[in-house]
């Protein structure tokens, strides 16, 4: 097996999106705009309500995946399919938007510590323009495996034989949240060819010898393994790695498609009240 190197460190940038939430960001920034098939990568986390009360009021995405992990918290979800989602601590969110969703992320809780994270993963053009879909897993939906000073929670993708929560054929993406006791090792396999980070949020760890601090996300060189040791204070992060497109993207705001025109379209669409095919739905409710 060829262990992978780091072949950039990223540091999470401080912004803020949606109505004023407080985040960081490390795919999506000049630094690494983004990692085929990944768009983007949010970590909010705060323990001050200003940071995170004003959340993600109606807005709308066409033409790739949300996929959100609270770790603490709760925030309320509704969407223009009629959905109306209720995210806990340890718990996450698949959102196919494809042709069209328009929703809301609101913070439940108005006090303590909200940290999460949400990812954006492309779609190809064959699937931009599919059905939405939504699913939503407990904290209890998440597999989790522990040993060893080891414990994975199995998000997405497969890990010692055991099937995540998120099945995705699309691009198979692997979405471990990885919790490491002081100075243990962790490695496993993963599919050569496909885009890799890590991304520490507690702690401290190094991916093949090379140190990696908290808040920074290490983009994987080639390789078909992943070894990563935590500090002498323990370290967790996520581990995700998908199978890249390969297509043109053309992103403006909430839409990512392949070219302009359809940029244009999507606006027209949104402007039209046609981007969501059961936009009523949600007023109603
Ligand atoms: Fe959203």
């Amino acid at each position: 097996m060829t262990t992978r190197t780091i072949r950039q460190i990223v540091p999470a940038q401080a912004t803020s999106d949606g109505a004023g939430v407080a985040l960081r960001r490390s795919i999506g920034t000049p630094a690494l705009k983004n990692l085929d098939p990944f768009l983007m990568l949010d970590h909010f986390g705060s323990e001050d309500p200003d940071d995170y009360i004003a959340g993600f009021p109606d807005h709308p995405h066409r033409g790739f995946v949300t996929f959100t992990y609270m770790l603490d918290g709760h925030m309320e979800h509704r969407d223009s399919l009629g959905n109306q989602g209720d995210l806990k601590s340890g718990g996450a969110q698949w959102m196919k938007a494809a042709s069209g969703v328009i929703h809301s992320e609101m913070p439940r809780q108005t006090e303590g510590r909200m940290r999460g994270f949400q990812l954006w993963i492309n779609l190809p053009a064959s699937e931009k323009m599919s059905d939405p879909a939504y699913q939503e897993f407990s904290p209890a939906a998440i597999p989790e495996v522990a040993a060893d000073g080891v414990r994975v929670r199995i998000l997405a993708g497969e890990h010692a034989g055991v099937r995540g929560a998120v099945d995705d054929p699309t691009t198979e993406v692997l979405y471990l949240d990885v919790h490491l006791g002081p100075g243990v090792r962790f490695e496993r396999a993963l599919a050569a060819g496909h885009n890799a980070f890590v991304y520490v949020y507690e702690g401290d760890a190094a991916v093949a010898e090379r140190a990696l601090p908290v808040h920074r996300l290490a983009v994987l060189g080639e390789g078909d393994s992943v070894a990563v040791l935590a500090g002498g204070e323990g370290a967790r992060f996520i581990l995700v790695a998908g199978r890249p497109i390969g297509e043109a993207i053309v992103q403006y705001g909430p839409f990512v498609m392949n070219t302009r025109e359809e940029i244009e379209q999507a606006f027209a669409d949104y402007r039209d009240g046609r981007l969501a095919r059961v936009r009523a739905a949600m007023h109603a409710a």
